[in-house]
């Protein structure tokens, strides 16, 4: 960070800088000086055109950075971190076995003590200020996930993960799991969710269908709806993936129809992937309120496929943005807005798709606002507007120009600035992230 620019590192202050959010009317506001300010409760109280000398005495001038709403992560693998970036191309159930069971197998509690504080660290670096993710099967090793997440400051949905079937718990009888990983998930629940007014909150999350038999997927949905959490798997990945969840569940119309005989299609769901969905499925997700959890670099990393966005879009399937570290090989969802944005130029320079391309505004809402609306928090968090819980970054867009020392050709403005944000994103262009004001340790 700039030393001239000491952030604040809790509310109340208020900040000058350049302005860019998306609206929960809809479009963007960008001001190119503009005074954002946060009460002592953490709450945005302001959001005003600068006016002349009018502002409040203590202020920050952080322009020509840009303050911005923090993005939302709709899916991400905490223990899954130290492989990001291995076993780009292998098919989804071997790259598992390879390389994700055994580094969950061995998240203990010094394990996990190492890796979510870095983790979150490594999130706020990226400019998330709400992550959602998946812990790994011990209960312990959730506790420590969250004790680092409360410590931390940043907005975080956590869940073990739950498994009865294809499993790294290899020495127990999977007769005993499912009523011991339900007794656990619903205790870890109970301590953790809504804690900090909120800031915690927990998901059931049976891992997917070739994990978990029938009644784990019932029971967790069943446990899911009485706690008020949510509900997290993955969903229609991989080709091998949906061929298995074929033969295990030959009574299911297909793959969305294994959850949604489980109870599990609510608004509180979120599918992770949701590549390969037939028209009937694209129908019911969209008629049951379900949340695809868009993981495009993910999907690029594994050769999982390319989800049809612009078709999800018209059928009006709720949708946010994940970055499924370690599937997905970053952390930063603007590099995975950038994944998003060249598979769909792929499959419209294939013939496939004859929707116009999303914008980087578009983008930039699914990453925000879209996931914000995805968690049912849009009244809290995804826009930087007045009465909202000030989870912001700032971003320093200078590191995106293609030169050093030369300035752009184009008039710096909002669009040309996200663009690049999205299409050069740079490891070190997010300065600072808060959540409720408080400044998040990067
Ligand atoms: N399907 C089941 N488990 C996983 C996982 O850990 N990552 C991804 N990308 N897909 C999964
Ligand atoms: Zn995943």
């Amino acid at each position: 960070m700039d030393p001239a620019h000491a952030l604040p590192a809790g509310p109340p202050f208020t900040i000058r800088a350049r302005l860019l959010t998306t609206l929960a009317s809809g479009g963007v506001r960008y001001e190119p000086d503009a005074g954002i300010e946060v009460d002592v409760a953490g709450r945005i109280a302001g959001v005003e055109r600068w006016d002349g000398d009018s502002g409040p005495a203590a202020t920050l001038d952080l322009r020509p950075w840009v303050l911005m709403p923090g993005l939302v992560d709709l899916h991400a693998h905490l223990p899954q971190l130290p492989n990001a970036g291995v076993g780009a191309g292998l098919d989804l159930l071997t790259w598992l076995e390879r390389y994700i069971f055994p580094l969950e197998r061995d998240f203990d509690v010094p394990t996990a003590e190492l890796i979510a504080p870095a983790a979150f660290r490594a999130f706020a670096r990226a400019g998330t200020t709400t992550v959602v993710a998946y812990g790994a099967l011990w209960p312990e090793s959730l506790d420590a996930c969250f004790r680092a997440a409360e410590a931390h400051g940043i907005r975080a949905v956590i869940g073990k993960v739950m498994m009865d079937r294809l499993s790294y718990d290899t020495d127990r009888d999977p007769t005993e799991v499912l009523e011991l990983s339900l007794r656990q998930s619903t205790e870890l629940c109970a301590t953790w969710n809504g804690r900090d007014d909120g800031r915690l909150m927990y998901a059931f999350t049976p891992r997917f269908a070739v994990s978990c038999s029938a009644a784990m997927l019932r029971a967790s949905a069943l446990a899911a709806s009485e706690a008020g959490a949510y509900w997290q798997t993955h969903l229609s990945e991989d080709r091998e993936e949906i061929s298995e969840v074929k033969r295990l569940f030959p009574d299911a119309i297909d793959y969305t129809d294994v959850y949604d005989r489980a109870g599990g299609l609510t608004p509180r769901a979120i599918l992770a992937h949701a590549i390969h969905l037939s028209d009937r499925e694209v129908e019911r997700l969209a008629e049951s309120g379900a949340v695809v959890a868009h993981c495009p670099s993910s999907n690029l990393f594994l050769a999982s496929g390319a989800m049809p966005l612009a078709r999800y879009q018209a059928a009006g399937i709720r949708m946010g943005l994940g970055s499924d570290v370690a599937a997905g090989p970053d952390a930063p969802l603007f590099s995975v807005m950038r994944a998003g944005a060249y598979t769909q130029n792929a499959l419209r320079a294939a013939g496939l798709s004859g929707a116009p391309p999303l914008s980087p505004a578009d983008w930039l809402r699914l990453g925000t606002l879209g996931g914000a609306e995805a968690l049912g928090l849009q009244d809290r968090i995804g826009s930087v507007e007045v009465g909202k819980e000030a989870d912001l970054i700032v971003v320093d867009p200078s590191v995106t120009l293609p030169l050093e020392g030369v300035g752009a050709h184009d008039d710096g403005g909002p669009d040309e600035m996200l663009s690049r944000l999205i299409f050069r994103a740079h490891p070190s262009m997010v300065r600072g992230a808060w959540v409720r004001g408080r400044l998040l340790p990067a």
